[in-house]
């Protein structure tokens, strides 16, 4: 069903009384009465009788489709392209004499790609072909097809333009279920046979619109960079709740630990916070992706969509970049610290830096907390080659003297603590006795925060790419020195806690 010109949405569902943002019937004081030892009781009747359906806030959803719904032409020219790549790719693997067929995979063999998708040709090689001839030949192929670079993250392809579309051309094994697959993409195929049987006409605009609505809050994208919910996946849950509307509703309604299962149980347990088992193989979780953060921000998108639908959801305006003045005043006035670790930007695929560039986060994170430091936000950017993390710190001095705490009196190593300490230059008290422990004062190595991270950052496990352009060289900046151009918009995003629909 398309909800293109629908207008209102009639929700039935009794947990609206509990968690509804809308206006709520008055709870009805029915009572079915019933004779039991010659009296009269009362019984409370089944309350979702007496609710009358409650008429949602809606969006005329035909304007979000004209934009984003490639137009006749549009799509003539977009089938054509891929004709021709799937020709190229055809004749590529004829010289090449290999056993190798091209396919269309992806949404627009789905037909719910959006206005200008990316195109996604898939090579699927004979199950007998080894793994180092798959990506040996799949990235010949690919190179030869369009203009392009190798991407690297758990699976070789290509990415490329051609004739002003963006194409992925991506080898796999053709196999007879996808349970059987040996690289990541395997299912890719059995993805578009399950979605292209299920659909029904009409509703890939309602994929269309979800998708559209989950890239304009902000959670759109399976990829390190985002976290958030791939196309398939926006495929499944439109094939549950039916409609985009419905879908919205739902999702609002979700609470901890979403457990979906299209078809037949899961093979494995899941402890991610959301489980959607893939309907062709009963051992993947295809929301696997989706960070704790961003499926919690999709679920409050979804409540305030609801509460008040707006184009804004769907395409949200530009955070815009702060002055560096308007920056600074706010920094200063909040009576914070702030600091930022500047290094180069490795040469690797977004897959491959962004969790890097996490595990970089949590790592200074923990080292200052480590010494006493004490972190109050934190926010990572990628900008002009260069990577970039800003840390807002409420403790970033501390005094030279520490307290140490040593084992407890009775410990075996008691003597050792105080022969150490007694003639450390670092101690700056003789060892003492506090409650059942020692306890020594000590000087403290680092005084502030940037003395820290020049000291200590290389010895930390910042990721094999990011480590090796440290090494290289990094800077540590602070307080309004920060703000230089190419800081300002990460800057921002720091301060500006707003959600996309709310600029
Ligand atoms: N795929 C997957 N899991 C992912 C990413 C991709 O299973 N995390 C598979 C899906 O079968 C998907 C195909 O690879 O259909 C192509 O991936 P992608 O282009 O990212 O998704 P699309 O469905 O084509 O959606 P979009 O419109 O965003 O291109
Ligand atoms: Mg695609």
């Amino acid at each position: 069903m398309n909800l293109g010109n629908c207008n209102h949405a009639v929700l039935f569902s009794p947990s609206y009384e509990t968690t509804g943002p809308f206006p709520r019937p008055s709870r009805p004081t029915f009572f079915l009465p019933i004779v039991a030892d010659e009296r009269v009781l009362a019984f409370p009747a089944k309350r979702r009788f007496f609710y009358p359906p409650v008429s949602l806030p809606s969006l005329n959803l035909k304007n979000i489709l004209e934009r984003i719904v490639p137009t006749k032409e549009e799509e003539a020219q977009l089938r054509e392209v891929v004709s021709d790549l799937l020709d190229s790719a055809q004749r590529v693997i004829d010289e090449l004499d290999v056993d190798a067929r091209p396919f269309l995979a992806g949404s627009v063999a789905k037909n719910t790609h959006l206005k200008r998708a990316e195109i996604d040709i898939f090579v699927g090689f004979s199950s007998k072909t080894s793994r180092k001839d798959l990506e040996r030949y799949g990235l010949k192929i690919g190179e030869r097809v369009v203009k392009g670079r190798k991407m690297y993250a758990e699976h070789p392809y290509i990415h490329g333009v051609y004739r002003g579309h963006e194409v992925d051309i991506v080898p796999c094994y053709r196999l007879k279920s996808a349970a059987g697959k040996v690289t990541a993409v395997d299912r890719t195929p059995f993805h578009a046979k399950y979605v292209i049987g299920k659909l029904k006409k009409g509703q890939e605009n309602e994929v269309r619109l979800f998708k559209q609505f989950a890239k304009g809050v902000g959670t759109y994208g399976a990829e390190a960079k985002v976290q958030g919910l791939s196309g398939y996946l926006c495929e499944l849950l439109v094939l549950k709740y039916g409609t985009f509307t419905g879908l919205v509703e739902n999702v609002s309604e979700w609470r901890d630990s979403i457990h979906i299962e299209p078809e037949g149980k899961a093979k494995k347990r899941f402890n991610e916070p959301l489980v959607v088992i893939d309907p062709v193989d009963p051992r993947r979780n295809v929301a696997s992706a989706v960070s704790a953060t961003q499926l919690a921000r999709f679920i409050h998108a979804c409540r305030e969509y609801r509460k008040n639908p707006s184009e804004e959801f769907f395409f949200p305006k530009e955070l815009g970049t702060r002055s560096k003045d308007e920056l600074w005043t706010e920094m200063e006035s909040r009576g914070t610290h702030f600091v930022c670790v500047e290094t180069g930007k490795p040469d690797i695929t977004d897959d491959v830096l962004y969790p890097q560039l996490r595990k970089m986060e949590k790592v200074v994170i923990e080292l200052c907390e480590d010494e006493d430091f004490s972190v109050l936000d934190s926010e990572y950017d990628v900008t002009d080659g260069k990577v970039i993390l800003l840390l807002e710190l409420e403790v970033w001095r501390l005094p030279l003297a520490k307290k140490h705490f040593g084992p407890p009196t009775t410990n075996e190593n008691s003597s050792r603590f105080i022969a150490k300490w007694s003639s450390s230059p670092l101690a700056l008290s003789h060892p003492f006795v506090e409650g059942s422990r020692w306890v020594v004062f000590v000087k403290r190595g680092h005084e502030s925060v940037e003395d820290l991270l020049e000291g200590r950052i290389m010895e930390l496990s910042l990721g094999k790419d990011i480590r090796t352009e440290a090494k290289r060289g990094f800077r540590i900046v602070e307080g309004r020195r920060i703000l230089t151009k190419n800081r300002l918009k990460a800057m921002t995003a720091m301060l500006d806690k707003r959600f996309p629909w709310e600029y």
